[in-house]
């Protein structure tokens, strides 16, 4: 199966451990890994100067994705999940992350939308969620560790408010996908969430 595309389509709630299985899963396989989320933090961070979201969409360069500290900030994510909301702007991002998938040798793309609407197709889907406490306590430690002060209580506010919106919006919500395979890392350390999404993943290369 290696030249064919093979992709892999992981969504879930903010801080549920989708990159972090995704990285994983990507390094495992030999596979090439987009988080989708970064598209719509670099759209948000654009806006912030007062940049149209739309022109901000359309006009994304593949070095506004390379700002790791600037997109991982609290404010970037909300105006990421505002962004979202637009279905403009998810319009103009689809292409790159439909051709990211496509690539051959295999992808991981991890988000929202992508076992629903990016790619309805996905040789694999999973639906990776964790307990709100579990969630906010893990972005915490993330955010605490690289120096943001920030309390436990106002990442809690940020989740929640982010999942209400990126569920609750009409265009491509956060859901999951009919056939998607959930994974909830509640309990589980991250070398058993990721075991888990290798053994789901090699069950379907062996059945390709
Ligand atoms: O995955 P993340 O937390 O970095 O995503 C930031 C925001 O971007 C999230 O609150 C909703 C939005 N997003 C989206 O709507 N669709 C995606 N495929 C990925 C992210």
């Amino acid at each position: 199966m290696t030249n064919r595309a093979f992709t892999v389509a992981i969504d879930g709630p903010a801080a549920a451990g989708k990159g972090t299985v995704a990285r994983a899963l990507a390094a495992h396989f030999g596979f090439t890994h987009l988080d989708t989320g970064l598209l719509y933090r670099a759209t948000g961070l654009r806006t912030l100067d007062g940049t149209d979201p739309v022109e901000a969409a359309k006009t994304l360069k593949a070095k506004d994705l390379e700002q790791d500290d600037l997109l991982r900030t609290p404010d970037v994510a909300q105006a990421a999940s505002r962004v979202a909301a637009l279905p403009e702007v998810r319009a103009a991002l689809v292409d790159f992350q439909r051709a990211f998938a496509r690539r051959s040798g295999g992808a991981v793309l991890d988000g929202r939308d992508i076992g629903t609407v990016i790619c309805p197709d996905a040789d694999v889907k999973l639906y990776v969620t964790a307990s709100d406490e579990i969630r906010a306590q893990r972005r915490h430690n993330e955010l605490v560790n690289k120096g943001h002060e920030v309390t436990l209580d106002e990442v809690a506010a940020d989740l929640r408010s982010r999942d209400a919106r990126d569920s609750a919006r009409a265009t491509a919500p956060l859901k999951p996908a009919a056939d998607a395979v959930e994974l909830d890392t509640s309990r589980m350390s991250i070398d058993e969430a990721v075991a888990a999404a290798i053994a789901e993943t090699e069950r379907r290369i062996a059945a390709k």
